[in-house]
């Protein structure tokens, strides 16, 4: 059996999902999760060593199909990058859009947390959520969005406390605006003209997630904000 620290990375085909697996790479057992197969399995062919994870988080029982089917026995990091902008303003929003943003943002993260549970005890394992200082400040419109990460805050709160006696880390990490296919949504709903030169890179944000999940064992990184340093061309 591989030495190598075994890592689930959701969201893993593009963005910062896609950065984190790149940087993991070159020490990591990766398992790439995206929701078309055929994507994932491009995204893993990238790698030296990585495993498909390919499920709509939003389905309950493909994700508890899927996890199932990876037959883990550890697991030492559980990194939740998979996201929804679900933008629009506030009063055009339906409960059915409110929902499609919480199931991914908020529920999948907690239900495939639960599920991996196991074997992230057996490893002594790491879990991180891609937040987003949406998740610290909310600046309408697009409410819809910063509430959930609002609620994924509280549920990362609530499951560092709970896990901490079965060895487990939590970590949140909170990036200001990222240059990703995400960003040029916003852009598009924001009705500004895209430039990624604008945005942190999403390997700047794959940096704080390697340091979460290689902190020493005495350590947890509870949260970590990722804003535009003194060289970034915005301060968003
Ligand atoms: N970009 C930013 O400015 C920014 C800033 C702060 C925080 N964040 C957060 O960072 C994380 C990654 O964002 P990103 O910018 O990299 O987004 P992105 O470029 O839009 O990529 C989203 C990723 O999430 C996956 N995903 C979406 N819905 C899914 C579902 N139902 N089931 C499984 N996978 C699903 C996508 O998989 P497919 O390829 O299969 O669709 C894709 O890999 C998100 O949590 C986001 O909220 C982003």
């Amino acid at each position: 059996m591989s030495e190598r620290p075994v890592i689930l990375v959701t969201g893993g085909t593009r963005g910062i999902g896609r950065a984190i697996c790149d940087d993991l790479a070159s020490d990591h057992e990766l398992i790439v999760g995206g929701t078309d197969p055929a994507a994932v399995a491009a995204a893993c062919e990238r790698y030296a060593s990585a495993r498909p994870f390919a499920a709509d988080l939003t389905d309950a029982d493909a994700v508890e199909r899927a996890v199932d089917e990876l037959g883990l026995e550890r697991l030492d990091g559980l990194v939740h990058s998979a996201g929804l902008l679900g933008s629009g303003a506030f009063r055009d929003l339906s409960r059915e859009d409110w929902r499609r943003t919480f199931e991914v943002n908020v529920f999948a993260v907690a239900d495939l947390t639960r599920l991996a549970l196991p074997a992230l005890e057996e490893a002594s394992g790491t879990v991180v959520v891609i937040n987003s200082g949406s998740g610290l400040t909310a600046n309408g419109p697009g409410g819809v969005y910063s509430a959930s990460k609002f609620a994924a805050r509280a549920l990362t709160d609530a499951m560092r406390e709970e896990l901490r006696p079965a060895g487990i880390r939590v970590s949140s990490v909170h990036p200001g605006r990222v240059a990703t296919d995400m960003q040029i949504e916003l852009n598009d709903f924001e009705g500004r003209e895209y430039d990624a030169e604008n945005y942190l890179r999403p390997e700047s944000v794959a940096g704080a997630v390697r340091a979460a999940l290689t902190a020493s064992p005495d350590a947890n990184l509870d949260m970590v904000s990722v804003r535009p340093g003194p060289a970034a061309t915005n301060r968003a």
